[in-house]
């Protein structure tokens, strides 16, 4: 495999072609950004990190049936996988009340939700990712209901088996982000990254924060939290 041209640099992650025109290179960045980009910054080695992290859950879904994009790590920053015609869409599940949805609906941080809550936010970055139900994915021609089924049914079944793995591990998983995408057949398939970024995890004990949330409210420690999921992953 080859890398060939930059397709796309985001926020934290960089997207080229290889010579194969199904596969993509992800290269991840130490770059780190919080509200829709106001906060920059870089979080020491994260790329490293969320490479293995995501590397690790995407395996760990693989043997409970989920299939995703990815192919295989290729190296310390760069994960091969099925390129995907993405959808616009951020899908939330959340199963305690922490960050936006504690803020919105001026709910106690840590506050448990009787059943995993699902949301989702149109990825635009000029409109500021806003709030989306399932009538605007559909009108707006995103995706369709058995589309939309599809993400709720795997989202869901990702809960299920990130939250079972991370309680031994000691960590509750409050809440995450998934991206998907559609194959060259239109099926729906998972994608995009899942890590410390784009998840809230924290330690069953103590409440200690062991995700972005450091970074976002400058409470120091990040890599080190970082750090420390990947070793109780692995441990
Ligand atoms: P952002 O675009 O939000 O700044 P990143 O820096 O993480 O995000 O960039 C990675 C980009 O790659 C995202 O736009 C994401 O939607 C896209 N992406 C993730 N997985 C795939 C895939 N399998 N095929 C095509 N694009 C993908
Ligand atoms: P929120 O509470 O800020 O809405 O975030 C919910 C979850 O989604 C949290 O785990 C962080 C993640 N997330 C992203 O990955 N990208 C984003 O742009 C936002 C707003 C949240």
């Amino acid at each position: 495999m080859t890398k060939g041209e930059l397709l796309y640099e985001g926020k934290a992650k960089m997207v080229y072609e290889t010579d194969d025109p199904n596969k993509l290179l992800v290269y991840f960045k130490d770059d780190a950004t919080a509200g829709n980009g106001e906060k920059k910054g870089t979080i020491q080695d994260k790329g490293i990190i969320n490479n293995k992290i995501s590397t690790f859950f995407f395996k760990l879904l693989k043997t409970h049936g989920i299939e995703s994009h990815f192919i295989e790590q290729v190296s310390d920053r760069e994960m091969l996988v099925k390129m995907l015609k993405m959808l616009s869409l951020e899908v939330v599940v959340r199963n305690v009340a922490a960050g936006g949805l504690a803020r919105r609906l001026a709910l106690e941080e840590g506050t448990i939700l009787k059943i995993p809550v699902i949301e989702y936010t149109y990825k635009n970055d000029d409109l500021g990712d806003p709030m989306l139900n399932r009538y605007h994915i559909m009108a707006l021609d995103i995706a369709r209901v058995h589309e939309l089924d599809e993400i709720e049914h795997i989202a869901f079944t990702v809960n299920t088996v990130l939250k079972n793995f991370l309680r031994a591990k000691n960590v509750d998983l409050i809440d995450f982000k998934l991206e998907f995408g559609r194959d060259e057949r239109d099926k729906i398939v998972l994608a995009d990254e899942i890590s410390p970024d784009n998840c809230r995890f924290w330690d069953m004990t103590t409440k200690e924060k062991l995700d972005k949330d450091r970074f976002r409210l400058d409470m120091g420690g990040v890599e080190e939290a970082y750090k420390e999921l990947l070793t109780r992953l692995i441990a």
